[in-house]
């Protein structure tokens, strides 16, 4: 591991907890001055125009949800069409609204403030209609950029410590965070939106996959600096979160070209840029030096002994082909709930959505039995199920009451005080025992326990709209999510929340 402060993530995630005091001593507001662009424009660059007429897989939504990455074959081909369908549905602008203000330009995967300060590049070798390259997906004008020719997957194989779907991999998505993309408006609790952001494309492109047998795993441990050096990143500014490695049965990659630093311009964010430090330190206290190190990152936290059997509520069976819809359809009609209505969820909807998300994430970062997080939740109104709170129980998939009782009151406060968490029949928290996190992955484990709640509450948006109900994400008051799902949670740092249920309209 590296040779960090042990104790800096946990250090970054106390500094930026939100309490009502916190909140409401900020003297931050938002200027509106220097909004940063919500794209980054490599204007010198040719684009590589993807096709615009994407394709739709067919496998039902839900299906495509819940697959923990069992694809077994090599995927079909990836060629331009393949990737535009794949960049398209998990990080493309797919709705357009104006405002006095100017336009705004609302993309697949939900995001913290619709900032979109997540990029995705391309590793690739030689495909059917693409030349062996690194490129940057735009999706400003749906367009990939070459930024290096030749093929480059070695040097990402490499710094994975050759992880082995990495090394297999025709095709490499890294994914990276400019962080003044969001700390405009968050300041450094953007270090945590980096993962919740990434996260909710992640969940959209593992079911797009999915849906096609497309082999895709997700990779958090690499040398930091050796896939910043590829992608030409000012580190100050813009980090390397992950890659996913998409496809299988690659010949092996020939020895990666020399990567000089490139110097291409972009456009600028903004007039100025504010630099909050504490993201920059959290991220490099938490960076891997060597590929040595990368190798032995890989890996799991294995989860603790069950406690002693509380009584539990079995969830009904999740019946996969329930929404014959493919996954395209439902990322086409997701757009996050601003009006829920106070109709109940009815057992098998809310059974669905949790059996759904809760099937595991293929990442080099956990496996079957050893995810890092535990869902909490708050029912507002479900049929058949008594309000109250409840933990999702992994190891016997199944819902363990923790107190009964009408509690729309206190999850309109815990959600930082907006109406959402109250009006919405299902709060959704991800709660991590960060000591088992951290003690396994080190400082990276934080990253690792943020992005798996997010994948899953990114499933869990999906999973939503599948059935035609409506969710959104929110952010909370840490310590008071934590107190009030105690005795249980005791200890326990909230990662994530997603609030779900019948809607009235968008
Ligand atoms: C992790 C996460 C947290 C969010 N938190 C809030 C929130 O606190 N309040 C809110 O109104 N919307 C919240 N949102 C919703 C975003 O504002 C929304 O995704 C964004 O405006 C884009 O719109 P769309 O989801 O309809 O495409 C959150 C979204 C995510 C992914």
């Amino acid at each position: 591991m590296t040779s960090a402060d042990p104790s800096a993530a946990r250090r970054y995630h106390e500094r930026t907890k939100h309490s009502f005091q916190s909140v409401r001593a900020s003297p931050h507001f938002l200027d509106w001055d220097i909004m940063p662009r919500p794209f980054k424009v490599y204007p010198d660059l040719e684009p590589i125009s993807l096709p615009r007429d994407v394709t739709t897989s067919t496998r039902p939504a839900l299906a495509a949800i819940a697959d923990p990455g069992t694809a077994t074959g090599t995927g079909p081909r990836l060629d331009r069409a393949a990737l535009a369908r794949l960049f398209y549905f998990s990080a493309g602008v797919l709705r357009r609204t104006t405002y006095p203000g100017g336009e705004m330009f609302y993309r697949a995967a939900a995001c913290t403030g619709a900032l979109y300060h997540i990029d995705l590049y391309l590793a690739c070798g030689p495909l059917p209609d693409l030349d062996p390259g690194v490129y940057h997906f735009g999706p400003h004008d749906f367009a990939l950029r070459r930024l290096r020719a030749g093929d480059h997957r070695e040097a990402v194989i490499g710094a994975t410590g050759r992880e082995p779907a990495a090394a297999a991999a025709p095709a490499l998505v890294l994914f990276t965070s400019t962080f003044w993309r969001n700390s405009w408006k968050y300041q450094a609790r953007a270090y945590r939106h980096c993962f919740w952001d990434s996260g909710t494309i992640l969940a959209n492109l593992l079911a797009l996959a999915a849906a096609v047998d497309l082999p895709a795993r997700v990779v958090l441990g690499f040398v930091d600096d050796e896939l910043n050096r590829l992608l030409d990143l000012d580190t100050a500014r813009e980090v390397t979160l992950g890659v996913v490695a998409l496809g299988r049965g690659a010949p092996p990659a020939p020895p990666a070209p020399a990567a000089a630093p490139l110097g291409l311009a972009t456009l600028p964010l903004s007039a100025r840029e504010v630099d909050y430090p504490a993201i920059r330190e959290a991220h490099a206290a938490s960076c891997l030096a060597t590929a040595e190190e990368a190798a032995v990152w890989h890996g799991a936290a294995p989860r603790p002994a069950p406690a002693p059997a509380e009584s539990a509520v079995s969830l009904a069976p999740l019946d996969a082909d329930a929404v014959p819809e493919p996954i395209e359809t439902v990322i086409r009609r997701r757009g996050s709930m601003r009006d829920f209505s106070p109709e109940p969820l009815r057992f098998d909807q809310l059974s669905a959505i949790v059996r759904a998300i809760t099937r595991g994430v293929p990442g080099d970062f956990t496996a079957p039995g050893a995810a890092l997080t535990d869902p909490y939740l708050i029912v507002n109104a479900a049929e058949g199920l008594p309000s109250g709170t409840y933990v999702f129980d992994r190891e016997r998939d199944a819902l363990v009451p923790l107190r009964a009782g009408s509690f729309r009151r206190e999850a309109g406060f815990l959600d930082l005080g907006q109406s959402l968490g109250a009006e919405a029949a299902l709060d959704l928290y991800w709660l991590a025992d960060l000591d088992r996190a951290l003690d396994r992955f080190g400082n990276r484990g934080y990253r690792a326990a943020q992005l798996e709640a997010a994948i899953e509450g990114g499933k869990a948006y999906l999973a939503a709209y599948a059935l035609r109900l409506g969710a959104t994400g929110l952010t909370f008051f840490d310590d008071d999510v934590t107190a009030f799902f105690s005795p249980h949670a005791a200890g326990k740092s909230v990662m994530f929340l997603t609030a779900l249920g019948p809607g009235r309209r968008r």
